[in-house]
């Protein structure tokens, strides 16, 4: 396998620190949320909307299994809730980037897109109910990562660096 799979909360640079990593190590990055809106030509909030979210759930477990049985050496970013499907371990070393619910807030809310990243998050339209989500989820983050990376403060070249130090 030899992929490395970034799990985490929405909003917290999954796919940037992939696309950066891939582009140091002459790797691809693939993102799980692309593969689904490219498998089903739909963005993720139209999924949600118009099928909910179980069958969104659905369609991570498929896009898993697709993962596990064709891709390797990538690097696998992922949507905030596929560290659920069951054979996430099969598909590479599970990397989870971790980062206070606070800090992960001000990321997507003060940045220059706030609008649009909050817009296309299904899951992220209050600050209490992604915090309440956010809470349930940490622990279980944490109990599946193989390795786990502190995001806060640090730069995206450093978090490459520290990324790619460890495989
Ligand atoms: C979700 C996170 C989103 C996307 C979908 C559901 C979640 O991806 O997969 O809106 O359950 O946390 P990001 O983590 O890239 O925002």
């Amino acid at each position: 396998m030899d992929n490395i799979v970034l799990i985490g909360f929405m909003g917290v640079g999954k796919g940037t620190l992939a696309r950066a990593a891939a582009k140091s190590s002459g790797r691809f990055a693939v993102d799980t949320d692309d593969l689904i809106e490219s498998l089903t030509n739909t963005k993720i909030k139209k999924i949600f909307e118009k099928e909910g979210e179980a069958y969104f759930r659905e369609l991570e477990r498929r896009t898993a299994k697709w993962l596990e049985e064709n891709v390797r050496s990538t690097i696998v970013s992922t949507g905030g809730g596929f560290y659920k499907v069951p054979n996430l371990k099969k598909i590479g070393k599970v990397v989870y980037l971790k980062a206070d619910f606070d800090y992960i807030y001000d990321r997507i809310t003060k940045s220059k897109n706030a609008k649009k990243k909050i817009k296309k998050r299904p899951l992220f339209q209050s600050y209490k109910k992604a915090k309440a989500l956010y809470e349930q989820r940490a622990p279980e983050y944490e109990a599946v990562a193989d390795v786990v990376i502190d995001v806060e403060g640090k730069s995206t070249k450093e978090l490459v660096d520290e990324l790619m130090s460890l495989f």
